[in-house]
């Protein structure tokens, strides 16, 4: 099944309204160059409202990088689906690996925030990975499929061909080491064939990879069968680099 391949920059913790003004029109640019990719970028929470307005109108989505597993409330600091969908996103990440790792963020957790995104508009893009030492023990199926079973088995399978799942093995995001495209195909078929065993419309779900994706590699890794486009860290603050990335997405499918 032909899947529209996915590509969002997540900035994580980077920009200011002033640098923020040429990475968003060159998101626009992006989204409207290349037709047949869906483009999105995830901005920190203070500049989503710039960002809503920068790309409003255009194809180009915008994600938020956590949600508050609650709906609404005394709780300080958080902040709802409800008010990212109202602010313009269409997307929020859930389960970044950097949430988990320097947050504590369980796999119950993660699984409450991603029901609360679905519940909304938003699509949550939910992150899965192993550590290096996962990896190392022959641990990286065991480990990313405990963490999608904890949340499929909190969700309606049918409802999941709103999200997109993240590959992100921790040990190549932001680290210059990227699974090998083979690897990386490898683990996500293995994804796959998951989400079709617990009944989600698994051939119509992206997959797509996080952790070091550059333009030359990109186009290595988006052209396996499962790797439906990616998640980018560090190349979504060069403009050209994302660019380039949103580039190979359209070559390759
Ligand atoms: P890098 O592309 O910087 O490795 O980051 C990947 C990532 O964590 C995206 O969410």
């Amino acid at each position: 099944m032909a899947r529209r391949p996915f590509v969002a920059g997540n900035w994580k913790m980077h920009g200011s309204s002033a640098s923020n003004q040429a990475l968003l029109a060159a998101a626009l640019a992006d989204g409207k160059r290349c037709a047949g990719v869906d483009v999105a970028v995830c901005v920190p929470f203070p500049y989503l409202a710039q960002a809503a307005g920068a790309l409003q109108g255009s194809g180009t989505g915008l994600g938020a990088q956590d949600v508050s597993e609650h709906a609404s409330g005394a709780y300080t600091g958080e902040v709802s689906s409800a008010m990212l969908a109202d602010l313009g996103c269409t997307h929020v990440i859930v389960g970044h690996s950097e949430r988990r790792s320097l947050h504590g963020e369980s796999d119950a957790l993660v699984a409450r925030k991603f029901v609360r995104a679905m519940a909304s508009t938003l699509k949550p893009i939910l992150c899965v990975g192993e550590t290096l030492a996962e990896r190392e023990a022959g641990q990286t199926e065991a480990v990313v499929l405990r963490q999608l079973q904890a949340v499929v088995q909190t969700t309606s399978p049918e409802r999941w061909a709103h999200a997109v799942l993240a590959y992100e093995p921790v040990w190549a995001i932001g680290t210059g080491r990227t699974a090998s495209a083979q690897d990386a195909q490898a683990v996500h078929a293995r994804l796959r064939a998951a989400l079709a065993t617990w009944g989600a419309p698994a051939d119509a779900i992206r997959i797509v990879y996080g952790g070091s994706v550059k333009p030359g590699n990109a186009g290595e890794l988006f052209s396996m069968p499962d790797i439906d486009g990616g998640l980018i860290g560090g190349a979504s603050l060069v403009a050209d680099d994302f660019s380039a990335i949103c580039d190979a997405a359209q070559r390759t499918h």
